[in-house]
């Protein structure tokens, strides 16, 4: 064993799926220890089990007599931005399509035009309060796209913010090619496959790339060209796909064995088909269906024909200014029809794999120590609260914060 051993103890119920990625109905099967303890060194778990079986002779953390629960992870993130898109949001209200305003060059290339011109200090000190929120409110690893960049400068800009920020939170990078120029689309993806990411790859600014694809976006043969070029470079790939429209992004993607397709609000039974028949997970961001009132990911049916589904807050000025991640835990359940031990394992376990991860997202010997303390000594208090944080305490890598 590494370093001082700490025995967390008190906890009325230790709840948590198993480990590695879970599809179908598997997504359901929590395991649930009433009186639990939790054994820790290292940062690393060393024990689970009833607190009347812990080892003795180690120093005791008394965590209350509440629930805990793995901490969640966020896969799913835009939280590096500048300017704001309140204009935007009062047309919509008012009626105006998302994606009309995009067309129009406002939407997405408004906050391209505002991140464009900020500086990386700039950037990390806008960014630092969202991810506190978003850790406040249970995220113990957060990924964090770029896609906001006018050029590759910029985009570098903010991968380079994540960097500074990863001093501070566990972030995964993803670089995001998010929409092309007006003008020479061709030669932008060209110089995305062999400038951009050749770049991103050697800094290690990024350990995965994504691609928007859509009608408003790019082509699933300019995304082809892309995740190509990333998977050439040893990037893992993701995707943006069936936002809006099924054009074929979330195929390409299971083709390729991206880690996961995002958004799939507009998917059908040939997208679900394609993803319960192959290991890449089902993302779904129900924020985005909050604020944009766009139909919702069919979470339930994903689920039933068996694939693995994970849930992030899609946090972003433009389609979800949810600043929870156990806020978009919770909508999961009301929007998505997830069961509540469903969208736990969505936002933990199946979170971590859609990052490629697999020593996080379970309470398990050799998993990291990340867990929430909640309020309550009931977890379902976790999918159960709207607008008030049920989560008490966040435990990283063995220690309280
Ligand atoms: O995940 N759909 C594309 N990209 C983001 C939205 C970004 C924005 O509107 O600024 C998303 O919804
Ligand atoms: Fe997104």
């Amino acid at each position: 064993m590494t370093g001082a051993e700490t025995l967390f103890t008190n906890i009325s119920q230790l709840v948590t799926p198993g480990v590695g990625m879970q599809r179908g109905a598997a997504m359901r099967d929590l395991t649930v220890i009433p009186d639990a303890a939790i054994l820790v060194s290292g940062g690393v778990i060393r024990w689970v089990g009833p607190r009347a079986q812990a080892p003795g002779m180690v120093q005791e953390h008394d965590l209350g007599g509440v629930a805990v629960v793995p901490g969640l992870i966020d896969p799913h993130t835009h939280a590096v931005w500048a300017g704001d898109r309140l204009a935007d949001f009062e047309a919509r209200i008012s009626g105006v399509p998302y994606e009309e305003i995009l067309a129009r060059g406002g939407g997405i290339r408004s906050s391209m035009r505002a991140t464009g011109a900020a500086g990386v200090e700039e950037l990390v000190a806008l960014a630092r309060p969202r991810l506190r929120a978003l850790h406040a409110s249970g995220a113990t690893t957060t990924e964090v796209k770029s896609g906001y960049g006018l050029d590759f400068d910029a985009e570098l800009r903010m991968l380079r913010a994540v960097r500074v920020l990863q001093a501070e939170f566990q972030l995964v990078p993803t670089l995001l090619i998010h929409v092309p120029p007006t003008g020479g689309r061709a030669e932008y993806v060209q110089a995305v496959c062999h400038d951009l990411i050749p770049g991103v790859a050697r800094e290690g600014l990024a350990t995965a790339v994504d691609v928007f694809t859509e009608r408003e976006a790019f082509t699933v043969d300019e995304t082809r060209a892309i995740l190509q070029a990333a998977k050439a470079h040893g990037l893992q790939t993701k995707l943006h796909a069936d936002q809006f429209h099924a054009i074929g992004g979330t195929e390409l993607a299971c083709e390729l064995g991206a880690l996961s397709v995002d958004h799939l609000e507009a998917s059908g039974p040939a997208q679900i088909a394609a993803l319960a028949a192959s290991n890449t997970v089902a993302t779904i961001l129900p924020g985005v269906t909050l604020h944009l009132g766009l139909p919702a990911a069919p979470g339930r049916a994903l689920i039933d024909a068996g694939a693995a589904v994970a849930v992030g807050t899609d946090l972003n000025p433009g389609s979800s200014p949810v600043f929870s991640t156990q806020l978009a835990l919770a909508l999961a359940v009301r929007l998505c029809r997830l069961t509540l031990a469903e969208a736990l394992t969505a936002c933990t376990v199946n979170a971590a794999a859609a990052l490629g991860l697999s020593d996080r997202g379970t309470l398990a010997p050799g998993q990291r120590a990340d867990f929430l303390a909640l309020h309550s000594h009931d977890w379902r208090d976790l999918p159960y609260t709207l607008g008030a944080s049920p989560v008490r305490s966040v435990v990283v890598s063995g220690t309280e914060l």
